[in-house]
């Protein structure tokens, strides 16, 4: 169904206009899984709004490839992964939310299941399903539909929304804002909904609703070069800091390993699976470089990989290295590397045959909005899940296939919580106010901000760091949010304007918090400050006028 719809739909209610402000129980920023997969938790019980800025499967999590770690074998513990979670996250990783998620991976698994998502099956293995091997795991424990699981998880339950008589679908609909209590001048800041724009036509809605799920995704594209979606642009992050939430561990950004290194191949990933099913990294020269970075070469987590071939590639001058699993049979790619494979092959690059070119790029934000066990924010009726939280699962490195688990928990925790409240009442809330700004003839303003914030991020908080470089972006940044703010204040909004004012809103809060780190940790490596500290904490920020009654 969802392969032939149109590319612009809206699924209407009509009989939820009033007076141009539609009004829902819970409305829901975001059709990702953290965001899919909540509203199906809700939707038998309350009248669900789900608006999405593009497309219904536009994000990250259809592009997941790798899969979903849990424990399903008996071979594996929980004691296992949990370890796993905190050796990857170099000891930030919160313990009680750590044990929270992994305690709830298989129920999360069996949900999946029961929705019909066709994972990969394998009869030889006692939980009935073919598990794949990630770096960081000390079992097989990744479950998976071959190299494509996010596409087949979110075509499955999407499938459900679309079919469910609750939920209401706006796509094309850009959050701009939400509307909070304070803004309102009320005495409480409680979370009422949100402002949206109809990205084709123009029109700028309102959304009232009792309570507001941020499910948005990360912030990828604040770098030049990245595996994650044009829709990763910290849109949540930014909107819930300004509505009064704090942000942590902003600095730890995951750069992953290896995205394809092709002119005509724009972030596509080469899942680590490939390196957990045995493929080796080497030089030009086929040289096997990782053992002399780590013991579990290949195999060690993420940040460990990702600076060794940054490591390597400016030591030696080199565009990229190479990914080898050539040495596998064509029929074993085939069968677990199915789009990789095709992939590359449309490149040019038949991999049972020959090394895959790759480099390192932006990949996850393991910091978001702070959050507890139920995905609550700071702001009363506001929630934030998925990549777009902290919820203290990922410590300073993500271990590889913990980011579509973590979505799932959070989404049943926060749906639960929901449904546990008592009904709310939402103060009628005022409309978009446009009468005084005009069309704007300067749009190159905004392509050349983007241009430009990207590149300095990539070049000046890369995967190795410096305060100088950092400093420098700080700079920039700060002369991009005035000329931003200035533009904001003025002209009518446009989607690229307001990704573009929360792309610089994050960059700045991951500078600020790579800044306050003095260590080197997980992903945050500073050359000024190469050693860890004795004492592990994470980077809170608080935004102006937190816990100002
Ligand atoms: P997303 O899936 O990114 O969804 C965010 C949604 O919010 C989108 O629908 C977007 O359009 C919408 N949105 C954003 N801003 C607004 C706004 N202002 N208004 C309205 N809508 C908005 N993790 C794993 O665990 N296993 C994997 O195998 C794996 N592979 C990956 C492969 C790739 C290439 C990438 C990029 C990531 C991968 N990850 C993987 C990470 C994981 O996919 C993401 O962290 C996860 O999917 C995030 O889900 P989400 O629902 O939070 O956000
Ligand atoms: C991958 O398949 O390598 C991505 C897994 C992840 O990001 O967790």
């Amino acid at each position: 169904m969802l392969a032939n719809a149109p590319d612009f739909a809206i699924v209407r209610h009509p009989n939820e206009w009033i007076a141009q402000v539609l009004q829902f129980d819970v409305l829901i920023i975001g059709s990702g899984l953290a965001g899919l997969s909540a509203a199906l938790k809700l939707a038998d019980h309350k009248k669900v709004a789900i608006i999405t800025k593009k497309s219904l499967l536009e994000g990250a999590s259809s592009r997941a490839q790798g899969g979903i770690a849990a424990v399903l074998a008996d071979d594996d513990s929980m004691a296992a992964h949990i370890q796993d979670t905190l050796t990857a996250g170099a000891g930030l990783c919160d313990l009680t939310a750590t044990r929270h998620v992994v305690e709830h991976g298989k129920q999360a698994i069996d949900w999946l299941i029961a929705q019909g998502v066709p994972f990969t099956r394998d009869a030889g293995n006692d939980s009935g399903y073919h598990l794949t091997r990630e770096g960081g795991h000390s079992h097989r424990r990744i479950i998976h539909t071959a190299d494509a699981t996010g596409m087949a998880v979110q075509e499955t339950i999407a499938a459900k929304a679309m079919a469910h008589p609750n939920i209401t679908l706006l796509e094309h609909h850009i959050a701009i804002d939400l509307i909070t209590g304070r803004k309102l001048g009320q005495p409480d800041n409680r979370c009422h909904g949100t402002y949206a724009l109809n990205s084709v036509s123009g029109e700028i809605i309102t959304i009232a609703a009792d309570n507001v799920i941020l499910a948005t995704g990360g912030a990828g594209k604040v770098y030049l070069y990245t595996t994650n979606p044009d829709t990763s642009t910290g849109d949540g992050i930014a909107m819930g800091w300004r509505a009064g939430c704090r942000v942590a561990n902003m600095e730890f950004i995951q750069f992953h390993p290896t995205c394809l290194y092709h002119p005509h191949a724009k972030s596509f990933l080469i899942s680590e699976a490939v390196r957990g099913e045995g493929g080796i990294l080497k030089l030009p020269d086929g040289t096997h470089f990782m053992p002399w970075h780590d013991k579990r070469a290949e195999l060690a987590p993420r940040d460990i990989v990702a600076r060794a071939i940054d490591f390597e590639m400016k030591k030696r001058g080199l565009d990229c290295v190479y990914l080898d699993i050539s040495h596998k049979p064509a029929s074993f790619l085939q069968e677990h590397f199915p789009t990789i494979y095709a992939r590359c092959l449309a490149l040019g690059i038949d991999i049972s045959r020959q090394p895959i070119p790759v480099v390192p790029a932006a990949h996850y934000t393991c910091g978001g909005l702070v959050t507890d066990l139920q995905g609550r924010t700071d702001v009363g009726n506001l929630y934030a899940i998925g990549e777009t939280a902290y919820t203290g699962l990922h410590g300073a490195n993500r271990l590889a296939s913990n980011s579509l688990l973590e979505c799932l928990v959070f989404a049943d925790a926060a749906a639960r919580d929901i449904l546990d409240k008592p009904h709310g009442k939402t103060p009628p809330l005022p409309q978009w106010d446009e009468s005084r700004v005009t069309d704007s003839d300067e749009q190159i303003v905004i392509s050349h901000n983007w241009e430009e914030l990207r590149r300095f991020m990539w070049d000046y908080v890369g995967i190795v760091r410096t305060t100088k470089r950092l400093q420098r972006a700080q700079h920039r940044i700060q002369l991009l949010h005035e000329e931003i703010h200035e533009y904001y204040a003025n002209f009518h909004v446009t989607a690229d304007l307001l990704e573009l004012r929360n792309l610089v809103l994050s960059a700045d809060l991951i500078v600020q918090s790579a800044l306050a780190r003095h260590e080197s940790r997980g992903l945050h490596y500073s050359k000024d400050y190469p050693d860890s500290l004795p004492l592990a904490e994470p980077t809170v920020l608080a935004p102006p006028g937190y816990g100002v009654a």
